[in-house]
């Protein structure tokens, strides 16, 4: 089967390594791609946002299945005209990315359907919002309603934080995203992303994994895309994984379904492990990135014949085996990050890095010129190790990191440092 593959991030980089391993892959197409996923597949210079050239492309290249990385081509409805025109794609139609493009839309579903999340309300004004605000106190927490790029939530401490914050929103900080603010309780407890393939009716889990959004150390200084993630989250327990799919993810599928905008694709459900239980912060409709880097480590079945199964709305019929070993992954990127990050410093020693044994070295960022492998985005290589435990993939995964020789960026030095630190306690 050929296959295209849309994005260019470490994400994209993950999928297109582990569907070059597919027996029933014919040719891959990365459109755009970057100079890692050109090792197992040809890029190809397509404007995704020209649904009109996606379908013309598929139709002359025989493509037999589209899986869509990012969440934006998704939101702009890119899964619906390959589906009205016939084309197998992975991933949801623009109704239903909503789970993802409108935190108000989540939250209406959630109420709908009985699913436990935080209690919320909506506003699309600011003397309204600053009035329940008053009222209800802090600890509190402000989001932006539209895609943000994961900037538009303030957990405020502070009554004055939390007005702050809703200003910056009406003031058009976000842009249209911010036009309406959802205002909800602060949840406590610890946090987990779990990922389910989709085709509509069936959710089969995908895995779990904990990140790390915070640009410092420690979990300090201002949020990012991801500077790291290992995989399994310890706190999904196979009773925990259980509850998430039964109270979570199946009524949301339903929940869809019946307003006639099934899911396929990934859902990607960042949760709150509360005392009360699993809640639902928020559904992406993607893999994460970095998250996916390790979910495709640890997968030990066929990528492709899974996604196509989603596609095709055959997911009762398969099951995905996982390796038992933990997978963990670090971010290089540019300095200057997640502000404004230096581009087109030289990387070298990713071939040493790369050979450090159980290490993969994904392409987030990075452009050739000629042979030299230069920076050209804010985070611009995972690297990415399997091991018998985190702490074991941990190690892996600096050792490689000591061996890229790149001034010009910077990483965590305590990805996984929870897991780490239980596994130490036994
Ligand atoms: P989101 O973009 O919705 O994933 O939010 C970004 C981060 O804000 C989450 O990963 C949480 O750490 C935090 N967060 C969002 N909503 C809540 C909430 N209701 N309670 C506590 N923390 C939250
Ligand atoms: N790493 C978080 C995300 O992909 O949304």
């Amino acid at each position: 089967m050929n296959v295209l593959l849309i994005g260019s991030g470490g994400r994209e980089h993950a999928l297109a390594w582990k569907l070059a391993q597919s027996p029933q892959l014919g040719k891959l197409y990365a459109a755009p791609g970057n100079p890692g996923i050109a090792k197992h597949a040809k890029c190809i210079a397509l404007d995704v946002a020209d649904h009109g050239a996606v379908v013309d492309f598929c139709r002359k290249y025989e493509i037999g299945l589209v899986i869509v990385g990012p969440e934006a081509p998704l939101v702009a409805g890119i899964a619906d005209a390959l589906a009205a025109a016939g084309i197998n794609v992975f991933g949801p139609s623009a109704e239903a990315a909503q789970l993802e493009g409108s935190k108000g839309f989540t939250k209406e579903l959630c109420d709908r359907n009985s699913i436990p999340t935080a209690a919320w309300q909506r506003f699309n004004n600011a003397p309204k919002a600053k009035a329940y605000l008053r009222q209800v106190g802090a600890p509190i927490v402000i989001k932006a309603d539209g895609l943000a790029a994961g900037k538009g939530v303030t957990v405020a401490e502070t009554l004055e934080e939390a007005f702050a914050a809703v200003e910056d929103c009406f003031e058009g900080a976000f842009g249209d995203a911010g036009a309406e603010v959802v205002i909800e309780e602060k949840l406590i407890g610890e946090e987990a992303s779990c990922f389910f393939i989709c085709d509509g009716t069936t959710a089969l889990p995908f895995g779990t994994a904990q990140d790390h959004k915070a640009v410092g150390e420690g979990d300090t200084g201002p949020n990012t895309g991801g500077m790291g993630a290992y995989s399994p989250a310890p706190v999904m327990t196979p009773d925990m994984s259980a509850r998430v799919l039964r109270e979570i993810v199946e009524p949301s599928l339903r929940g869809m379904a019946e307003m006639g905008a099934p899911f396929t694709g990934v859902l990607f459900a960042g949760l709150m492990i509360t005392e009360q239980g699993p809640k639902l912060i928020e559904y992406n409709v993607r893999f994460g990135d970095p998250e996916c880097q390790v979910l495709m480590m640890r997968l030990d079945a066929d990528l492709l014949s899974l996604l196509a199964a989603a596609a095709e709305g055959r997911l009762m019929d398969v099951s995905a085996d996982w390796r038992d070993e933990a997978a963990l992954t670090v971010v290089m990127a540019a300095k200057g990050y997640p502000g404004t990050p230096e581009k087109g410093s030289a990387i070298g020693g990713i071939d040493e890095a790369g050979s450090v044994a159980g290490v993969q070295i994904f392409h987030a960022g990075t452009a050739l010129e000629g042979d030299r492998l230069l920076a050209a985005g804010g985070r611009v290589l995972n690297v990415t190790a399997l091991g018998a435990s985190v702490t074991t993939a941990r190690d892996a995964a600096y050792s490689a990191v000591d061996k890229i020789d790149w001034p010009g960026g910077f990483c965590r030095r305590d990805i996984g440092w929870r897991a780490v630190a239980r596994e130490a306690k036994g």
